[in-house]
């Protein structure tokens, strides 16, 4: 039987694993740069949306930073929205997520 402590233990790492404490200022940098321009093309050089719907605060209410992460790293399977895992690791994306979340200027 598992111990509680180890369950514990094993979700506090999960969830420390799609945090995005500890992104470095300069890697900060390029991913704000890689949402522009990569997601641009897709969302908007804004993000107000083209091939792919806006990354705005407005459209993203209500979905959770996890759900908006698993889009990211994953993409979506039958649609143009590419999956970012060979370039983001989960902490990245999940700060990519609370970005587009809180607007990005
Ligand atoms: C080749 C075009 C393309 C590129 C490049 C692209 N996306 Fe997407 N994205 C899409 C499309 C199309 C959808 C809508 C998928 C669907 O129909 O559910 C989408 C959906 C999303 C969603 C879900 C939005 C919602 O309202 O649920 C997020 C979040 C997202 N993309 C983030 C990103 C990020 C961040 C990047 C860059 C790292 C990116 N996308 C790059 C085409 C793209």
């Amino acid at each position: 039987m598992r111990h509680p402590v180890l369950i514990a233990a094993s979700l506090l790492l999960l969830s420390h694993s799609l945090s995005a404490a500890g992104i470095p200022d300069s890697r900060r940098a390029e991913l704000l740069s890689l949402l522009k321009h990569d997601c641009g093309s897709c969302h908007g050089l804004s993000l107000k949306g083209g091939l792919g719907p806006p990354l705005t605060p407005a459209n993203l209410q209500g979905k959770p930073i996890d759900f908006l992460t698993a889009t990211i790293l994953y993409g979506r399977t039958g649609t143009p929205m590419p999956p970012w895992r060979p370039f983001l690791s989960n902490a990245e994306a999940a700060w990519l997520a609370e970005r587009i979340k809180e607007g990005v200027q």
